[in-house]
């Protein structure tokens, strides 16, 4: 119950113009600014010098271009510009090559005909440049068009991308075996919006039933699936389903975001299981960062003390 109720708050925070005005004056500022425990920086290079710590502990990583929800279609232009340079950037710096959008990122909520323009436009590259495009999965009403603009790009042939499916969606059984059939990859998640009763689960113990059986799905008929969690119990439980059915530690991988659980990520490293860090940056930090601290509410006292140990008198305050 504690955590509906925390992930209404953070949602209903995460619309503050001025909250978010005031977080991303002092947020980034320096290298212990509070939101940079989960957001890699702002910039491209911040983001690969990030992705080669992360690479140097024998880990992987998909970087994200923070950015949601643009509202014109020069918006969604300037995004899908961005994602462009950026897939030429990590080719350049020989990074892992696999990166995570949003798709009202690149226009959904304008129309689906432009955001397929957009998706192809990166798809392109990214087929060029042999790069893995994931495409997040936002909230429920966004999910239909998300899975049919996946579909429409899947059959004009473009096989280097893949979808995000959320445990705590009632659907969620139903869109996995529409996923499979088309032989694509999907990443399984609990899901991290606040969603009513009518569509989503709204006991803990539900969403991880559920996670649970989706995994033991994946494992089974899926192609490379992305288990991405950071409970233990789900990791115990796809490792041991893995090892029972003799599905070898190749034929999947688990992933966490950036900054959570670095110790789980690395112990499953260490145990020869293929382990992928979800990279955030961006300017648009805000929305992913308080999605962050309404999973977890021991964040925001963490992130109280990061403000609190900020100089007063440094030169940017008022
Ligand atoms: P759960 O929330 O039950 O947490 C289990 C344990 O993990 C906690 O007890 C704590 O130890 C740790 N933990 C979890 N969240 C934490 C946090 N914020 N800070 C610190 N510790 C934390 N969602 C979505 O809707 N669409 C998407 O496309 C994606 N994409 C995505 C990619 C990747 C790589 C990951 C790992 C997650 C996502 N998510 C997502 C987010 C996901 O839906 C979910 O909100 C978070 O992963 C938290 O859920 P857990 O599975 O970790 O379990």
């Amino acid at each position: 119950m504690l955590d509906v109720v925390a992930k209404a708050v953070f949602s209903t925070l995460a619309a503050s113009a001025s909250l978010k005005r005031l977080a991303s004056r002092y947020g980034m500022r320096h290298e212990g600014s509070f939101a940079r425990r989960f957001v890699a920086g702002e910039t491209v290079p911040e983001a690969i010098d990030a992705a080669r710590v992360i690479e140097r502990q024998g880990l992987t990583v998909t970087l994200d271009l923070l950015g949601e929800s643009v509202g014109s279609t020069t918006a969604a232009a300037e995004a899908t510009g961005a994602y462009v340079r950026l897939i030429d950037e990590i080719a350049r710096a020989g990074v892992s090559r696999n990166i995570s959008l949003k798709l009202t990122q690149l226009g959904l909520d304008i129309d689906r005909a432009t955001t397929v323009d957009n998706l192809r436009r990166v798809l392109d590259l990214a087929g060029q440049a042999d790069v893995f495009v994931r495409i997040d999965m936002e909230n429920s009403p966004y999910i239909e068009q998300t899975l049919d603009t996946f579909e429409t790009v899947w059959t004009l042939g473009y096989r280097n991308a893949g979808v995000v499916i959320q445990s705590c969606l009632k659907r969620s059984e139903g869109d996995v075996r529409r996923i499979l059939a088309l032989g694509a990859r999907i990443r399984l998640v609990k899901g991290a919006y606040r969603e009513p009763p009518s569509v989503a689960f709204q006991q803990k113990s539900e969403v991880d039933a559920a996670f649970r059986d989706l995994t033991r799905l994946l494992l089974t008929e899926g192609t490379y699936p992305a288990i991405a969690t950071h409970d233990p119990d789900m990791i115990d439980a796809a490792r041991r389903f893995a090892k029972e059915r003799g599905v070898a530690p190749d034929k999947f991988e688990f992933q966490m975001l950036y900054g959570i659980r670095r110790d789980l990520q690395a112990s499953l490293a260490a145990d020869g299981y293929r382990m992928r860090v979800y990279v955030p940056f961006g300017t648009e930090w805000f929305p992913y960062f308080m999605r962050r601290l309404g999973e977890r509410p021991a964040n925001v006292a963490f992130v109280l003390r990061g403000i609190l140990s900020e100089s007063p008198k440094s030169p940017e305050s008022p």
